[in-house]
């Protein structure tokens, strides 16, 4: 039997007190609705709808990149009238299962018990007893079979006791779907349209309703305010570090940890506190990674070091490099083996060859360095007359001295030595020595003013 997933994502979400619509707001770096349609796609449905109305050219525009079926609610009538518009392109046969944009981390092994059970009886509510249940949708048992859902503002005193609570997840036969959606009413507290209606009509018609309970009530959460949010931002990244550590990771501190993409270690790696990892960051075997560094698409090889505080964005780094305190790796930069980059050096769109040396207060922009290479306190290159980038060519072995400005397109060849201070604009061959620096002089019989009075 097929699976349809509605996705329901047409509330305005006014407690964000935000322009973004609620469900762009970010966990984790990523959508709040892109964490529900990753996890519906994982079941591999026939169909994924979301039903959209607030900010939705800008919900649409974000997820461009996944196959969605998207159908507008105008206006927000209720969760039964936003199944309602996704009915037409429900099949008559199958089975549909409904989802919130705003509860980003159900796992799937949870609905997989929920559509296991929803294929058993044709109607499986997804169920979660809670220790405060004021304002959820209470679960009303007779002889223990669930009879039909009140919600909290249509409850008696003594329903609101109940604490089995609607968690909204529910799975039901489509034929159920275009039996019952058609024959809602509004006449409630909230004159809204109730998907959880359909209870009481299936009840009615003797059909039995399963219940199914998460593993974890955090499975269920939705996200109102930006508190709620942050609160399952911990959930998440904590879920994360316990994977990693279980898979052979050192967190010196988990609670100090945040992975807003992908992960992926080889042995004895380890991580300092208050590291970021964004979009695809690979590791080697035995990478340190300092307190403080910030790493976004990066591959870093075997027993490297990044030391605290540095920041490195779409760059290789080899085996055997030390990068940092301090370090800055922008896109393009690639470090071969044994590579040394220090604190307060900017590399970007350059390779370095192995066991190559920039360890103090440099710039190296669009430049191939070779191996052996020894990049002097201060080294700048010029790649930028304001219009156009040139490249800087390094050969194996030059001797680059301290506060050198190199104005490419330059070249310096294989072994060459350039002095302190110089600023190079013309190509240096194999092996010289190059200086460009004005004379020292000695003014003689030179005078130091006096005061005037
Ligand atoms: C709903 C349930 C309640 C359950 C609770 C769990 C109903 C009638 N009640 O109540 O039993 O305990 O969720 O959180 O279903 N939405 C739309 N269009 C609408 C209305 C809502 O897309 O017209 C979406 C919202 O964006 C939201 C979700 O549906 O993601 C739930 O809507 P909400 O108004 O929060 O429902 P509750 O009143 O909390
Ligand atoms: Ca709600």
């Amino acid at each position: 039997m097929s699976l349809n997933i509605v996705i329901l994502a047409a509330g305005k979400g006014t407690r964000m007190k935000s322009d973004l619509p609620k469900v762009l707001q970010p966990l984790a770096g990523k959508p709040l609705l892109s964490h529900v349609v990753t996890l519906a796609k994982s079941l591999n449905p026939s169909s994924t709808l979301v039903v959209y109305g607030h900010g939705g050219d800008h919900v649409q525009a974000s997820m461009a990149d996944v196959a969605l079926e998207w159908v507008e609610q105008a206006k927000q009538q209720g969760t039964g009238q936003a199944v309602q518009c996704a009915l037409p392109k429900l099949p008559a046969q199958g089975k549909t299962l409904i989802l919130y944009g705003d509860v980003p981390l159900t796992q799937s092994s949870s609905l997989d018990t929920l559509i296991t059970a929803a294929s058993e009886t044709g109607f499986a509510l997804m169920t979660v007893s809670l220790e405060h249940p004021a304002g959820y949708g209470r679960i009303v048992r007779e002889k223990g079979k669930v009879v039909r859902i009140v919600e909290h503002k249509d409850a008696s005193a003594e329903e609101r006791a109940i604490d089995e609570v609607n968690t909204g997840i529910l799975c039901v036969d489509n034929a159920l779907l275009h039996t019952y959606l058609p024959r809602l009413t509004n006449h409630n507290a909230q004159g809204e349209y109730y998907l959880t209606d359909l209870v009481a009509m299936a009840y009615a018609d003797g059909i039995a309703i399963a219940t199914r309970q998460p593993a974890a009530v955090w499975e269920v959460e939705g996200v109102n305010d930006k508190l709620q949010l942050a609160n399952l931002e911990r959930v998440w990244q904590a879920e994360q570090a316990r994977r990693l550590m279980l898979g052979g990771l050192t967190l010196l501190d988990p609670a100090r940890f945040d992975l807003r993409g992908s992960l992926q270690h080889g042995t004895d790696c380890s991580i300092d506190i208050n590291v970021v990892i964004e979009g695809k960051v690979i590791l080697g075997k035995g990478v340190r990674i300092g307190a403080g560094c910030h790493l976004r698409d990066v591959h870093i090889g075997d027993h490297s070091e990044i030391r605290p505080m540095s920041i490195l964005e779409s760059a290789q780094v080899a085996e055997d490099c030390v990068v940092g305190p301090y370090a800055r790796l922008r896109p393009g930069a690639q470090l071969a083996d044994k590579v040394h980059i220090g604190n307060f050096v900017e590399i970007k769109n350059t390779c370095l060859g192995l066991g190559s040396k920039a360890n103090h207060l440099s710039y190296i922009g669009d430049a191939t360095v070779g191996s052996h290479v020894n990049l002097g306190a201060g080294t700048i290159t010029c790649n930028y007359d304001g219009i156009n980038k040139f490249q800087t060519l390094i050969g194996d072995g030059a001797f680059i001295g301290s506060n050198n400005s190199l104005v490419a397109p330059v070249s310096i060849g294989k072994a060459a030595t350039t002095g302190a201070g110089s600023v190079i604009t013309k190509d240096v061959p194999d092996d010289q020595l190059a200086i460009a620096r004005t004379r020292q002089q000695t003014v003689p019989g030179w005078k130091r003013p006096k005061r005037q009075d």
